[in-house]
């Protein structure tokens, strides 16, 4: 989903967003509640948060939800994502490909349940990784 905010949204900001999108996991088995907040560039917020399933290989993850959304709303210049668990857990190793392929450039938020949260970035969480120039030659 999408909410509107201002380009001027601060790293504080976008992580209140997440822990909103957090409230909305969808994780019955696990009980792992995820959620994340993308900040395109035109201000644009998308929220997303992890939808599991009986069939367990068929989770998402939350920063992969709202990553997708953004496309899907056509936002591709995106500039920040802010992602909220119960203890500051970092995104897996699927979510950090799909940031590097989606948005490369952007920062990183990573929060508790509280709000605090810790300052990273995609080109830090996944150094030298698989990517286009290895396939657009
Ligand atoms: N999860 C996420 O949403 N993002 C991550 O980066 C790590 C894991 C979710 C998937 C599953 O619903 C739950 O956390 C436990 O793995």
């Amino acid at each position: 989903m999408a909410e509107s905010a201002s380009d001027a949204l601060t790293p504080a900001q976008l992580v209140q967003h997440a822990l909103t999108a957090r409230q909305r996991a969808y994780a019955p088995y696990s009980h792992y509640l995820v959620g994340a907040a993308v900040l395109a560039a035109d201000g644009t917020v998308i929220l997303g948060c992890n939808v599991e399933n009986a069939s367990y290989p068929a989770t998402i993850c939350a920063e992969r939800v709202a990553l997708t959304a953004a496309i899907a709303q056509g936002k591709r210049n995106l500039r920040a994502i802010a992602v909220a668990t119960r203890d500051g857990g970092t995104p897996c190793g699927i979510c950090r490909q799909v940031m590097a392929e989606l948005g490369p450039e952007m920062k990183v938020y990573i929060s508790d349940e509280q709000g605090d949260f810790r300052v990273t970035s995609v080109r830090e969480l996944l150094p030298d990784s698989f990517s286009r120039s290895s396939l657009l030659t």
